[in-house]
């Protein structure tokens, strides 16, 4: 295969973008300090597993935006409920049929899900859900997992990160934090704020396993504090299982958020949970009222439309199987591939078959940003996008093949530099930055 060098078109593009948006993208983990300089800058399309960037250049795309798909980009199943629905109209004065559709649809198909709430992102639904805890528990302190990296832009969140300028200490002290597979963490928590702590969130499952009855003791001991249990399946429904992770490990939280790729790229997220707790924002009871997701476009119905579709085509195709299947031939893959070039101590994975993550790292383990750049620079002039991995139904065999390539030509990359002391000098340009730094030149 030609190697892709030209990004002239993309790269000038890009500037002008920074002038104009801060940032120069509308999500941090897609701008600039997230992948190497010579790389794709500005897409023009996308289909099925591919995407195309403004220089002409195609990519096998495993990100998927930030996992916005588990079907594949502009699948026809969902695309074709979308344009339907534009023709009967995307926001109506009155609650639209497909509110009702979906949520009979959801509390039939979750078990978690007594009642649920629409939102637009991820970050709606975690920050209602910690509202909803706080209301309910009349606490004020919540509890995140310090080894999940993201639950929120709300300040709740954001004001624990290193990122945390604009946010009053006074909101960030109110948010504590424990890890994950680590129980004496949050009993420490419990004993220091005894009956304070609202709730506690966590994905329930990350990159590593959960302990044997971890979860559950989770469950016993939130249940025997009065906190709210709460499940961000944002990543992990769908993957894991079309009803969340937690249900392969039959553990029921109070509360669970779902978002991402359960509208296969458009928008929706879904809080779902118990009614006692829910209902708090609802109008026939007698307690205060809780101000819960009331907003202009959470019922845009092509969000609504497009869940609906997905979610059906994920039963019929039976992804969450589909996914682990494609992934674990990819796990076993790269690493047998990084065995065969001697790069197996520096390109790692990490994580489930349904949701790895290609790592470089230095040989004890930790993270190494520039050969992770240098690796990826290669890989990305073969022709492949791989910052993170979200496998869909368009990743088949074909794609697998086409990756081991590209990632064969970054581990002999690799391998070469670390043999002649170059790593630092491998690549073009700066190497990636954590998204959450205080300072952009850190
Ligand atoms: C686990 C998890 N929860 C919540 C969010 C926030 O979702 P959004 O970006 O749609 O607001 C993300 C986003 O990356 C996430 O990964």
């Amino acid at each position: 295969m030609k190697r892709i060098k030209n990004f002239a078109k993309g790269d000038q593009i890009q500037k002008r973008l920074e002038e104009m948006v801060p940032g120069g993208s509308h999500t941090y983990s897609k701008g600039e300090s997230q992948f190497p300089e010579h790389a794709p800058k500005i897409i023009s399309h996308a289909k099925g597993a591919y995407c195309w960037d403004m220089d002409g250049n195609k990519f096998l795309d495993w990100g998927m935006g930030i996992r916005i798909s588990v079907l594949g980009h502009s699948y026809p199943v969902v695309d074709e409920a979308v344009k339907k629905q534009i023709d009967l109209g995307t926001n109506f004065t009155r609650p639209s049929i497909l509110e009702f559709e979906l949520a009979q649809y959801l509390t039939n198909l979750w078990p978690c899900a007594e009642m649920v709430k629409f939102g637009k992102n991820g970050s709606d639904v975690t920050t209602a859900a910690i509202k909803l805890s706080r209301a309910f528990t009349g606490r004020k302190y919540v509890a995140v997992c310090k080894d999940h990296p993201f639950f929120s832009v709300g300040d709740w969140f954001i004001g624990t990160t290193p990122c945390n300028s604009g946010i009053p200490e006074e909101i960030s002290s109110l948010t504590l934090s424990f890890g994950y597979n680590d129980i004496t963490s949050l009993e420490t928590l419990f004993a220091k704020y005894p009956k304070q702590i609202a709730a506690i969130i966590l994905e329930p499952v990350k990159n590593d396993k959960p302990k044997p009855g971890y979860l559950q003791q989770l469950r016993n001991i939130t249940s025997r504090e009065g906190t709210i249990l709460i499940f961000d399946e944002i990543v992990s429904g769908l993957r894991f299982d079309i009803r969340g992770a937690h249900h392969l490990y039959k553990v029921m939280p109070d509360l669970a958020t779902f978002g991402k790729a359960i509208a296969n790229g458009y928008s929706c997220s879904v809080l779902a949970g118990k009614k006692e707790i829910m209902e708090l924002g609802g109008l026939h009871h007698s307690k205060p009222k809780v101000f819960l997701l009331s907003q202009t476009h959470s019922s845009e119905t092509i969000g609504l439309a497009a869940t609906l579709a997905t979610l059906k085509e994920c039963e019929r195709v039976n992804i969450s199987q589909y996914i682990n299947q494609i992934g674990k031939k990819l796990v076993s893959g790269v690493r047998e591939l990084a065995q065969a070039e001697k790069v197996q101590d520096f390109v790692r994975v990490i994580g489930f078959d349904c949701n790895p993550q290609i790592l470089c790292t230095k040989k004890d383990g930790t993270f190494w940003p520039e050969l992770h750049t240098s690796f990826h620079e290669e890989v990305i002039a073969n022709g492949v996008l791989i910052p993170w991995t979200s496998i869909t139904y368009s990743h088949t065999e074909n794609e697998l093949e086409i990756t081991f390539e590209a990632l064969r030509m970054g581990m002999k990359k690799v391998q070469k530099a670390l043999e002649t002391s170059t790593v630092e000098k491998s690549f073009f340009g700066k190497a990636i930055k954590p998204v959450f730094r205080k300072y952009n030149n850190l």
